[in-house]
This record gives structure tokens, sequence and C-alpha cells, in this order.
């Protein structure tokens, strides 16, 4: 019996399409506005990141918080995120006791739900983490994929979601695709065409959103209230290769294409994705061992 989301959910969908469900967390005194309040300014500095403007698909989220530089303060951000067109987004707010119970709950769910996908192998929930999210009407999240896979339940205001298919070429280009994984450049290019390819879901408090890892998505936040939204970020084994495996693609590509060749798409071979990302840990092991930091 699951503590937080419905029995509705397939587990053998997981990493393989979006879904909607619904979440049990409503009323969870940790998500309350006086809790929030009291919380995020309390939380290490690098844990939150504010940004002030509306944001367009094609600009870079990751570095948002530098392009969209708040004048506010983080406590004026809040207190004015009604009318003042902020966004702001809470890394891990697990390190706080109050959330402590909800992350153990959310990390025994999700894990209950691989077990049912992949059968009974160890640790199949790899980093998990929470992450909140407090944005202003009509703010809205550029297209951008993310490095791990994704359980967003919403509890104040609506949304709507847009989300690609995980490996689509004419939606994120290979290339780009594993630039993005290997934090090389998170800018993704986008044009309006894309949107042929979209799944567009109506998100409201109490519903909940599976994102399959690293499927491109952007959000338009509706125009009637404030949202706040918490989500749950995990990889498995299997999300980890393929990680790995983009990674390892960025990596080889220039290379391959001087002998006028081109690595294999990632998500086309299981077994391929697993050699490379085991060839990909071996590099970065033998890396660190020689001193050399993470390799460029
Ligand atoms: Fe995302």
């Amino acid at each position: 019996m699951s503590a937080c989301f419905d029995s509705s959910i397939d587990p053998r969908l997981l990493d393989r399409e979006p879904f909607k469900f619904h979440h049990k967390l409503m009323d969870h005194p940790a998500l309350s506005l006086e809790n929030l309040t009291r919380v995020i300014p309390a939380l290490p500095a690098d844990h939150v990141k504010y940004s002030k403007g509306l944001m367009r698909n094609g600009d870079d989220f990751e570095s948002a918080h530098l392009q969209h530089r708040s004048n506010l303060s983080l406590a004026e951000t809040i207190e004015s995120i009604r009318t003042s067109d902020s966004y702001v987004m809470v890394r891990s707010p697990q390190v706080h006791e109050s959330f402590h119970p909800v992350f153990r709950d959310l990390s025994a769910d999700v894990e209950a739900l691989l077990r049912e996908q992949f059968g009974s192998r160890e640790r199949l929930l790899l980093a998990p983490r929470l992450y909140l999210f407090i944005a202003s009407p009509n703010s809205h999240t550029p297209f951008h994929i993310d490095r791990n896979s994704t359980m967003l339940l919403q509890f104040r205001g609506s949304k709507e979601m847009v989300i690609f298919p995980r490996w689509e070429p004419a939606v994120v280009t290979h290339e780009a695709r594993e630039a993005y994984a290997a934090c090389d450049n998170t800018k993704l290019p986008w044009s309006n065409e894309k949107d042929r390819f979209a799944r567009r879901f109506d998100f409201r408090p109490g519903d909940g959103l599976h994102i399959p890892f690293i499927a491109g998505h952007y959000v338009q936040n509706g125009s009637e209230d404030v949202s706040i939204s918490m989500s749950i970020i995990f990889n498995t084994p299997e999300s980890q290769a393929q990680l790995n495996a983009l990674q390892f693609n960025h990596r080889v590509r220039p290379w391959m294409a001087r002998l006028g060749m081109q690595p294999t798409p990632v998500g086309t071979s299981a077994g391929r994705d697993t050699l490379k990302s085991n060839l990909w840990r071996a590099h970065m092991k033998l890396s660190r061992s020689l001193g050399a930091g993470e390799p460029a």
C-alpha cells in the first residue's frame, strides 16, 4: 500500500511513457506555506536558486538564475511571489528535518514501483532527491531535459505540462542530448514545429505526473494562482547506464567524425548502452586515480 501515490500507476510505464496519477500528500504539513516560508531561507544558500522575469522556450533553463538574476532577496521573492514574475527552485529540501518523513515515504514508494517493474535486483533507486518549485502566476519553465527520472506532485495552482518522446531526434538531436547529459551545453534549440510531438497534461492540486528519464519537457503555469509543486527525482541502474552512455558518445563523437563515422544513438540497444557505460565508468575511475579530476 503506497503512502504517497494512488493505485492507478502502472509500473511498466516508468521511464517508458509519461503518465498522470493522484498523490496523497495534499495536506502534508511539510508543504504548508508556513513551513516553506520557514524552511527555505534556513537551507544552505546553494540549495536555493531564484530568478525574476518570464522565460521562454529556447532559454537556457539551467542558467536562468544567472541570466534572470533577481534584485529581490529570497524572503522578498517568496513574499511577493504572487505578483513578481519570479521562480524559486529548491534542491534537496530533505536535508531539513521537516522533510525527512515525506522523503522517506516517497523513496519507499518509488522503490516499490521499480521493484515491480524490474524485479528484485539490489539498489534500484539511485540518488533520490527532492526538489521544490514555487512560481508566480503565468511563469514558464523553458524546454529542457533532466538527467534523471521525475515524479512531480502539484500542491497549489495549475500548470500545463508538455512532454516529448525521449529519443526523438527531431525534438532533441543526438548531439544536443549528449552535450546536455555531459553538462557541456544546456541551451537547447527550440522551434514551434517540435510541438507536433508533444503530449500535453493538465496538472492541478492533487495530481502527480511521471516524466521519464531524458524526456524533453516545458511547463506553462496558470494565471489564477501561485504554483507550488514538489518532485522526487532519481535514477535507476538502466537510466544511469544510459546517462553514462550519453556522456561516452559525447566524448567519442568528435573522434569518430574525423573518420566519417558516428556513434550508435543511446536508447537503441541496451547491450551497447551497458558496454559504453562500463567503458565510461572505467575511464572516469582511471582519470580520478591519475588525479586528473573530472575529464573535460
Ligand atoms: Fe525538468
